[in-house]
C-alpha cells in the first residue's frame, strides 16, 4: 500500500542525492565505491546507525524545534538508560571517588510557554565521567554513577551537582572514522551534559547542555551544538555554577 509520507520523504531524497551527483559528476566507479562503502560499513556491528547519527540525528532535534515554542532540543545520543537513581534536589550525582573531576553545579527553573513554573517535571541528567566514557556502557562504571532523576519543586526549581564531563570520541575506528578522516573532520564532541525532562501533559523534551569557550564547541563532529545551549559557567561563592532554564511546551 502506498504510504504518502514515505513517498514525499524518499522523492525528494532522491532529488536531493541525484542533483549532488550531477553538481560533482559522480563516476560509475565512485557510485560503485560509494555502494561498497556503504555495504562495508553495514557489516561492522553499529556502523550505519554511527554514521547517520552523526550526520542526521541534530537535524530531527531541529525539525522539533521548527514546531515549538519551548527551549532548545538537541540530540538524545545513544547512552540513555532507564532507571537512574532519584536524588533529591542540591544533591550529588553519584561519581567515581578517585576520578577527581571538577566539580559544576547545574540549576535552574522549569516553566510552561505561559512562563509559570512546573512542579514535579521529572529531569533525568546524564553525561560523561572526567575521562570521557558513559556509565553502563562502556566498562568499569556502574550504571547508578554519573546518572540521576530528579524532580522539580513548588517554584519549578531544580538543582544538582556532579563532576564535570569532558569532550567525548564518537567510535572512531570503523567507517564513520573513516568517513570524516577522508573529510578532514574529527571524531570529537564537546563535553556536554544530557537532560531529559518529562512531565503529565508536556512534550517530552531531550537536550544537552554544552560549555562556553570549551574544546569542540565549535567543531562538534555531531554538528549537534546550538548557541542557546551553549552556557556560561559563573563563580559564586567558590563553585563553578551553569544555570540551564527549561521552557516547556504543552502536549
Ligand atoms: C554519541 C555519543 C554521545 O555521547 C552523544 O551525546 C552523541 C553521539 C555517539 O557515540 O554517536
Ligand atoms: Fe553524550
Amino acid at each position: 500500500m502506498k504510504n504518502e509520507r514515505v513517498n514525499a520523504i524518499v522523492e525528494d531524497l532522491v532529488d536531493v542525492i541525484r542533483g549532488v551527483m550531477l553538481k560533482h559528476s559522480v563516476t560509475n566507479d565512485e557510485f560503485k565505491q560509494a555502494i561498497e562503502f556503504l555495504e562495508g560499513a553495514s557489516r561492522e556491528t553499529f556502523e550505519l546507525q554511527l554514521m547517520l547519527r552523526n550526520f542526521f540525528e541534530i537535524t530531527t532535534a531541529v525539525a522539533a524545534n521548527q514546531e515549538h515554542e519551548g527551549s532548545a532540543a538537541n540530540i538524545a545520543g545513544p547512552f540513555y538508560l532507564e532507571g537512574a537513581p532519584e536524588i533529591a534536589n542540591g544533591e550529588h550525582i553519584k561519581v567515581l571517588e578517585e576520578s577527581n573531576g571538577e566539580e559544576v553545579t547545574i540549576r535552574g527553573h522549569v516553566k510552561g510557554t505561559d512562563g509559570k513554573p512546573i512542579e514535579g517535571v521529572k529531569l533525568d541528567v546524564w553525561h560523561s565521567t572526567p575521562v570521557g566514557t558513559y556509565s553502563g556502557v562502556h566498562p568499569g562504571i556502574p550504571a547508578d554513577h554519573y546518572r540521576a532523576k530528579l524532580t522539580t519543586d513548588a517554584a519549578g526549581y531544580y538543582e544538582v551537582k556532579t563532576t564535570k564531563p569532558v569532550p567525548y570520541q564518537i567510535p572512531h575506528d570503523g567507517h564513520t572514522g573513516q568517513l570524516l578522516t577522508m573529510m578532514g573532520r574529527h571524531s570529537w564532541r564537546p563535553a556536554h551534559v544530557h537532560f531529559k525532562a518529562h512531565g503529565e501533559g508536556l512534550v517530552e523534551h531531550i537536550t544537552q547542555v554544552y560549555f562556553e569557550g570549551e574544546d569542540y564547541v565549535d567543531s562538534d563532529c555531531c554538528d549537534a551544538v546550538i548557541d542557546e545551549l551553549v552556557l556560561p559557567t559563573a563563580q559564586v561563592n567558590g563553585e563553578n555554577v551553569i544555570t540551564k532554564d527549561f521552557v516547556l511546551d504543552p502536549a
